[in-house]
C-alpha cells in the first residue's frame, strides 16, 4: 500500500487537524522546522504541569527527577548517532550555536595564520559566517569546494584543495538545507583525514532524513538542532570527539560548567558539562528525547520510504507544469525541492499560494553564495517529511498551475 497516499503518522501533528481560515494545513516547510507530535508536547506540558525545577543543583525530589530525564536524552542522543561516549554530547541552543562553539573553541585556539578552512558552495550561512569570524581573529583563510549543476559538490576540485597543504579544517553540511543535495560525508572525512585536517559536519538537514552513525561517518564534530527533528526549538546537538572537546577551551563561562572558581583562577568542568554553563534548556533538553523516541518508534526505514515515495511523485508532478524549473538534481538527494518559474518573483508564489493554504519557504535559504550560483535570488522550496502525504502534493500543483495562469 502507498504510505503516501494513507499516511500512517499524520494524525500524531496536531497542527495538521486543523483548518486555517477554512482550509486544510498544507505544511511544506520541515526543512525550516518539522512539526512536533503529540508526544514532544505533551513532555514538555508535564515539565512546566508538574516537573519543573533545575537540573544538577537540587538534593530534592523535582530536581532529580528532572536531572535524570535531561540526562536520559543525553545517552538516548549518543545511542541515535552512535557516539562511543555519552560525554561527546554536548546541548547547545542549536546548530548554529554548535558552530559557533566549535569556531571559537577549537578553531580559534589550534588554527593560525595562513590556515585554510574549507567550506562548499552550498553552505547556509550559519556554516559561513562563524568560521569567518574565527578566521578573521587569527588570519586564516577561507576557500570554497565548488559544486556541479547539479548541486553536487566536486570531489576532485574538494581533493585538489586538501593537496594544496594548508588546510587543516573542513565544514560542510550534511544535507543542503536549499536543494536536499546529500553529500558523501564518509569519503570527504576519509580526504580532510588523509591531509591532516578535520572536519565539522553540519547535519541540521541530516538528521531527520538519514540514519547518522558518526563512528562510521568518521566525523570529527557533528551538529543539529531539536526543532528539525521533531522537537523543540532552542536545543541542539554538538557531538565532538572525545580527545578534541577534552583539549578544547571552555566557550562561555557561566555555572555548571566550572570545578572551582577563586578570583584568581578557575578550573573546569569535566566533559559534557564544561560547555554547558548556565542553566541549561530543560523541559526543550527532556523533550528532545521524547523526540528521539519518535524517530526510533517510526525507523528510518520507514522514513526513507516514505521521503522516497513523496520525492518522487512531487519532482514528477511538478515537472509536468510548463515553464517549472527545479533548482538542484543530485543523484543522491532527500525530499526536498527547490523551483521557480522563469518571471515569476518567488515571493509572489509563495503569497498566492498561502491563500491556498499552503506554507512553503521563499527567498535565499540563507543560502546567498549558492543563490548567486545558480543566478537566482531566490527560490521557492517544498521540504517534505513523513507526515506529508499525496494530497499535499496535488494541492501544491494545483495552487502552481493557477498562480501560473494568474501570471499569463
Ligand atoms: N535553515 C532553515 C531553513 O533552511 C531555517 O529553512
Amino acid at each position: 500500500m502507498s504510505l503516501i497516499e494513507n499516511n500512517p503518522y499524520r494524525h500524531e501533528f496536531p497542527v495538521l487537524g486543523q483548518l486555517i481560515n477554512g482550509k486544510k494545513v498544507v505544511y511544506l516547510d520541515s526543512g525550516a522546522t518539522t512539526l512536533k507530535p503529540q508526544e514532544v508536547i505533551n513532555e514538555i506540558t508535564r515539565y512546566y504541569q508538574l516537573e519543573t525545577s533545575n537540573v544538577h543543583r537540587g538534593l530534592y525530589w523535582l530536581s532529580e527527577n528532572a536531572t535524570t530525564k535531561f540526562e536520559k536524552t543525553r545517552d538516548k542522543v549518543a545511542a541515535l548517532i552512535n557516539a562511543s561516549d555519552r560525554k561527546e554530547i554536548i546541548f547547545t541552543k542549536g546548530t548554529t550555536d554548535a558552530v559557533n562553539l566549535v569556531a571559537q573553541s577549537y578553531v580559534r585556539s589550534f588554527l593560525k595564520k595562513g590556515d585554510v578552512i574549507l567550506l562548499s558552495q552550498l553552505e547556509h550561512h550559519s556554516n559561513i559566517v562563524p568560521w569567518q569570524l574565527a578566521a578573521e581573529q587569527i588570519g586564516a583563510t577561507i576557500k570554497v569546494i565548488p559544486i556541479n549543476e547539479a548541486g553536487e559538490i566536486l570531489l576532485t576540485e574538494y581533493k585538489n584543495l586538501l593537496a594544496l597543504g594548508d588546510v587543516k579544517f573542513v565544514s560542510v553540511n550534511h544535507i543542503s538545507n536549499a536543494l536536499g543535495t546529500i553529500n558523501p560525508i564518509r569519503e570527504m572525512a576519509q580526504l580532510a583525514h588523509a591531509h591532516g585536517a578535520l572536519i565539522f559536519v553540519d547535519g541540521a538537514q541530516g538528521i531527520a532524513h538519514e540514519k547518522v552513525n558518526v563512528q562510521n561517518l568518521d566525523c570529527d564534530f557533528y551538529a543539529f538542532s531539536g526543532h528539525k527533528m521533531f522537537g523543540p526549538t532552542g536545543v541542539g546537538v554538538l557531538y565532538g570527539k572525545m580527545d578534541l572537546l577534552n583539549k578544547m577551551p571552555p566557550y562561555q563561562g557561566g555555572g555548571d560548567m566550572i570545578d572551582v572558581v577563586t578570583f584568581e583562577k578557575t578550573t573546569y568542568n569535566d566533559l559534557p558539562h564544561k560547555f554547558e554553563a548556565g542553566t541549561p534548556a530543560i523541559a526543550e533538553v527532556i523533550a528532545l528525547g521524547s523526540a528521539v523516541d519518535f524517530i526510533n518508534r517510526i525507523g528510518f526505514e520507514n522514513i526513507h520510504k516514505i521521503e522516497t515515495e513523496l520525492l518522487e511523485y512531487a519532482t514528477n508532478k511538478l515537472l509536468s507544469i510548463p515553464g517549472l524549473r527545479i533548482y538542484g538534481t543530485a543523484k543522491n538527494k532527500t525530499s526536498v525541492i527547490s523551483f521557480g518559474f522563469d518571471g515569476i518573483h518567488p515571493h509572489d508564489i509563495a503569497t498566492l499560494i498561502d491563500k491556498e493554504g499552503i506554507s512553503i519557504r521563499t527567498g535565499h535559504h540563507c543560502a546567498q553564495p549558492l543563490m548567486k550560483f545558480l543566478n537566482v535570488p531566490a527560490t521557492c522550496r517544498a521540504s517534505l517529511s513523513i507526515y506529508n502525504n499525496k494530497e499535499d502534493i496535488d494541492l501544491l500543483y494545483k495552487a502552481l498551475i493557477k498562480v501560473k495562469s494568474f501570471f499569463e
